[in-house]
């Protein structure tokens, strides 16, 4: 969920969706905030947050009483998040933690609302297995990236490609999940738990 319409005029993940029909879904977006908060969730656990951008749209999604947990890595980037956060008038909202988005997930004993998934490719398939115990029936599970910028059905493919197929496979052959694999931008698949 990187912003989507940048000064750049390559703001598009080329290839993948046609971009006249890039223009025209965008074109028929209601305001993302209405589309956003339609869903009723109100904890958000996201995985890989970097500068916060993707974090934003969550917070304001969960309204006032909302709590969205923030992760990443890198404290550069979470020092960042911060203070978009502050400017964006949502840090009520979120907690930050630095660090392994994977070890806290598994720390969690509270069920969660929605899990975003957008940490390093090849930790797919454990952020699979870690996510499903902590969401709750009918929460929804949302990760970026499934697609990949069509490396998926290239030869010889990297580790992190191998990654993304084992990790599209275990969500569409999942017996607790609904899946759906949206072909916007780079891919998102989005999973309802049963
Ligand atoms: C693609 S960026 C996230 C973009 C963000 N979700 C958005 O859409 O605005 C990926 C981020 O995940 C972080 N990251 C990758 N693996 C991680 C992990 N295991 N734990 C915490 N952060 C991780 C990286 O430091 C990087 O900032």
């Amino acid at each position: 969920m990187a912003d989507q319409k940048s000064s750049s005029p390559d703001w598009r993940m080329g290839g993948i969706t046609v971009p006249e029909v890039e223009d025209y879904i965008y074109a028929m977006l209601p305001p993302r905030d209405e589309v956003l908060t339609i869903s009723g969730a109100k904890r958000v656990f996201e995985m890989g947050s970097a500068i916060g951008y993707s974090t934003i749209w969550w917070a304001r999604a969960v309204g006032d009483g909302g709590r969205v947990i923030y992760t990443d890595g890198d404290p550069k980037r979470a020092e960042k998040a911060r203070r978009y956060f502050e400017r964006a008038g949502v840090s009520q909202r979120i907690v930050v933690r630095v660090g392994d988005a994977l070890e806290f997930l598994s720390e969690e004993k509270d069920t969660y609302d929605i899990i975003f998934n957008d940490v390093d490719k090849t930790d797919y398939p454990r952020v699979f297995r870690l996510a499903l115990p902590r969401l709750k029936s009918g929460g929804l599970f949302v990760t970026d990236n499934v697609l990949w910028s069509g490396k998926l059905r290239k030869p010889n493919p990297d580790a992190e490609t191998k990654a993304i197929l084992e990790f599209n496979k275990l969500i569409c052959e999942s017996k607790d999940l609904f899946t759906t694999i949206l072909p916007l931008r780079d891919g998102v698949a989005v999973c309802v738990k049963k």
